[in-house]
């Protein structure tokens, strides 16, 4: 595998979850395999457990991890093919991305969408540049549309959890104060398209998802409906689609609580705000698998990382 820039970079999910469940039994069994090899993290937004999980999976591989606020500490990047740079950008993609290809062996890069601007975002302008003129392996830690990371992560947990051959998933939407991305709803649909399961979403109307992502994933508007005999109900909130970016529906009925999951576990790729998104009740109890989740970040990175060295 060169990039790892989409959940359909995997090729088969039943065996690279088995691959991951292999690395957290014995984390440090390839602590040779990215000897004197560098993984250079770019962050142009926010993160908690992205950015430890990566550096960790790295170093339970021998990698050398190095981390750039990109936002922050770098010169303002031009992605502009052809722009007159009189403005606040400083530096070209074209020159960035060539120069922190120098100092990696694999670049991973978070870079969250507008979330004004559809055809910009749906283009990956940021994550598609560094494909473009790095000259070495891309990992996605989060773009405009995808988390592969995290839907990696989700099936991992799912399968270690489940008690069924054939479990019933649910991707449920919640409320939220803020539009967020859709990120990590599209990651978690397309890693449950490739899985052994019952999926269903539940979203009110106008927050559907790409349609082109959810293909023929059966879409609820009533939550309790798509809840019926679930075994897993996942949460995120997203900003609409349809009506992009914007938020159209704080409804806080759709919020969860342990009257509605019942004996389902529940799933959220943090961070989640507490009573909006899901209520005390459900994550203080063992109802929750949010830090097993997080735990399991460690090794879907590992995983991808050491597929990605043993290619180099
Ligand atoms: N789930 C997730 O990606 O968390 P961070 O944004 O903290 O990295």
């Amino acid at each position: 595998m060169k990039h790892y820039t989409s959940i359909h970079d995997i090729d088969n999910i039943n065996s690279w979850i088995a691959d991951a469940k292999e690395l957290k039994a014995n984390p440090l069994k390839d602590i040779e395999l990215g000897k004197n090899k560098t993984l250079g993290l770019l962050f142009f937004n926010s993160s908690l457990r992205t950015r430890l999980s990566t550096q960790k999976a790295a170093l339970n591989l021998g990698m050398n991890p190095i981390v750039m606020n990109v936002s922050g500490d770098a010169w303002g990047i031009e992605f502009g093919d052809g722009t007159i740079m009189n403005g606040n950008t400083a530096e070209h993609i074209k020159e960035a991305a060539a120069v922190v290809s120098q100092y990696c062996d694999i670049i991973a890069v978070r870079a969250f969408p507008t979330l004004k601007d559809k055809a910009k975002d749906e283009s990956e302008h940021v994550l598609s540049s560094f494909k473009k003129y790095a000259s070495v392996p891309i990992v996605n830690m989060e773009s405009a549309t995808g988390h592969p990371l995290q839907g990696l992560t989700d099936a991992i947990t799912i399968s270690e959890y489940s008690k069924k051959v054939r479990p019933k998933v649910v991707l449920s939407w919640a409320p939220h104060v803020k539009a967020l991305p859709h990120a990590v709803a599209n990651s978690f649909v397309q890693a449950m398209q490739k899985m052994d399961v019952e999926f269903v979403i539940a979203n009110p109307e106008g927050y559907n998802l790409d349609s082109e992502i959810t293909g023929a994933t059966p879409i609820y508007h009533n939550q309790e409906a798509a809840f019926k005999d679930a075994d897993f109900v996942y949460t995120k909130n997203w900003s609409s689609y349809e009506d992009y970016g914007n938020v159209i529906n704080t409804d806080p009925n759709w919020m969860i609580t342990k009257e509605k999951i019942g004996a389902a576990k529940f799933m959220h790729c943090l961070p989640v705000r507490r009573n909006v998104v899901v209520e005390d009740a459900v994550l203080d109890s063992d109802s929750s698998l949010v830090i097993e989740q997080a735990n399991n970040r460690t090794y879907a990175a590992q995983l991808v990382l050491k597929k990605i060295l043993e290619k180099l």
